[in-house]
Formats: C-alpha cells, structure tokens, sequence
C-alpha cells in the first residue's frame, strides 16, 4: 500500500501541493509527500494519542492541504479513529480546498471496530487503502489495494505503471483469499493476545495506549536514557521490541503466546528491579 500512497500523492499532491498527517503516526506518510515533492505538514494528537479535532480541523482550514492522511488503526500508537472524527475532518477539508482524504486502514483488520469503507459512499474525495502485508502476514507479497470513487480510481490509473502488478503476485493473492476464513482466524487469535497483553501490562503497572492494531505501545520511560535504555535492557533478555521514535513510549508487536510469555516476564522483571 506504500505505492498506493505514492500513486494518490502522484496523482493529487506534487510540487506546490501540501499533504497533512497527524503525528506520531506512519512515517513513510511524510516521506513519500517529500518524495513526490509535496509539502508535508505535522499536524496535532492529543495526550493520549487520539486526533485533536479542533485542532485538526484548525490545521487544515489554516494550511488548506491538497491530501489528509488519517491512519486508522493508527501506527505505531495502536489508536483508532472513529468515523465521526473522519467525517468531521472530511467537512473540514472540502470546506478549505477541496482535498482528497486518505484513510490508511493497513490494520483494520485486527480493530474491535468495522472498517470505515462504507464512508466512501457519496464523498467522492475519501480514499480507504489496504494491505495484505499485515492481516494476511503477506508482507513479501507487496500487494495493496485502494476503495474510491471511480473518479478517483481513474485518475490513479494515469500515474500507475503499465503491469505494475506481476501475474506472479495476483496469483498468490488470489490463492491467499481463498484461505481468507483460515487467515483472519489467525487474526482473531492475535487479537485475543493483543488484547492480553495490554491487560498484562497495565497489571504490571505500565502505561498502555489503547490498541486496535497488531503491536501495543507502552510506557512511560523517562529515567535516564529514556526509552532506548530500556529497550536495551529488554534486549537483553532476548527479546526484541521497537523504539520508534516515540519519545517515553516503546511498541511490542504480540507475537505467539510463548513469545508474548517471554516478553511479559522480561518486563516483569525490569519492573521488579526498578522496585528493588
Ligand atoms: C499505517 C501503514 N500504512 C501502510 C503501510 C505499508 O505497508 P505495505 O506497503 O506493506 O502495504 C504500513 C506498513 O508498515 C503501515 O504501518
């Protein structure tokens, strides 16, 4: 889905033009505005990592931005985005340009809440892209997908390189989708470790950014060395977590419920250290 974002941004950004993200969120989002000449703006999140609507909705009518990225299950904070905030961003960006919205759903899949697909119905400028690097663990596939207007399909087909796709990558998509009830059964069984994980965490006493995606973010470390320290510390004992970047804030991806077990023991005994 990152040459789905480079094609939109192709086809509707470019030199001149501005894109807007609310961070911390997915990186490759301002780098590929960069990369296609686009002005890239880093707009607000609240505390809690949740969009700021005013101050969204602030944002945008100040720098009337060509294209709004929203990342629902948003990366690599975990957190969610509900449809009144999308639709309220969306009014909000037509009021100041008209701009194309981009709700990037690459996680969707492992959300308690539905997709927001069907909000593409009667808003033309609302683009829902989707992958199967994550749900369907077909990352080495590189297939992803976009839900628009038709409008907005056929401008995305003028920027598209002819057989971008190979016969290779359809054929083991189209193999995949037909195990989809065996794949998203896996999802499932993640969710439930996902959801044990922030469980155990909080239990532990760390703070835990409410998760709706594959990985859980927690914190907070702002003893010496920050989060990288401990993220060392937690490497230590074997186990390799992300520091994205995300200051006080690590990301642990939820892995199977042994590997989950040994993360949650290596970070019940920093806790116990830390007491000691
Ligand atoms: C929010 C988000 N969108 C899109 C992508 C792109 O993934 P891919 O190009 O594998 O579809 C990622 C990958 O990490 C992501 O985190």
């Amino acid at each position: 889905s990152n040459e789905v974002i480079q094609q939109l941004l192709q086809t509707f950004a470019g030199p001149g033009r501005l894109a807007i993200g609310f961070e911390p969120s997915y990186s490759m989002h301002g780098l590929i505005s960069r990369g296609t000449g686009t002005g890239w703006i880093s707009g607000p999140r609240k505390g809690d990592f949740t969009i700021d609507v005013d101050a969204a909705e602030a944002a945008i009518a100040a720098h009337r931005p060509d294209v709004v990225f929203i990342t629902t299950p948003n990366n690599p904070t975990g957190t969610a985005v509900d449809a009144e905030t999308v639709l309220a961003l969306y009014e909000a960006a037509q009021a100041a340009k008209p701009s194309l919205v981009i709700v990037d759903e690459a996680y969707v899949e492992f959300s308690h809440r539905p997709s927001l697909l069907p909000l593409i119905e009667g808003r033309p400028n609302l683009v829902v892209s989707r992958t199967m690097s994550k749900a369907f663990g077909a990352a080495g596939l590189r297939l992803g997908y976009l839900a628009a207007h038709p409008a907005v399909v056929d401008a995305v087909q003028l920027v598209r390189l002819p057989y971008h796709l190979s016969a290779v990558t359809q054929a083991t998509a189209l193999a995949a989708l037909e195990h989809t009830d065996t794949l998203l059964g896996y999802v499932e069984q993640l969710k439930a470790e996902r959801d044990r994980l922030v469980a155990e965490l909080r239990a532990i006493g760390y703070e835990v950014t409410e998760s709706d995606a594959n990985f859980v973010q927690f914190g907070r470390f702002t003893g010496e060395g920050g989060a990288h320290a401990v993220w060392q510390r937690i490497l230590d004992r074997g186990v390799l977590v992300r520091d994205n970047g995300v200051p006080g804030w690590l990301r642990v991806t939820a892995g199977t419920p042994e590997e989950n077990d040994a993360f949650l023991d290596a970070v019940r005994a920093l806790k116990k250290e830390q007491s000691s």
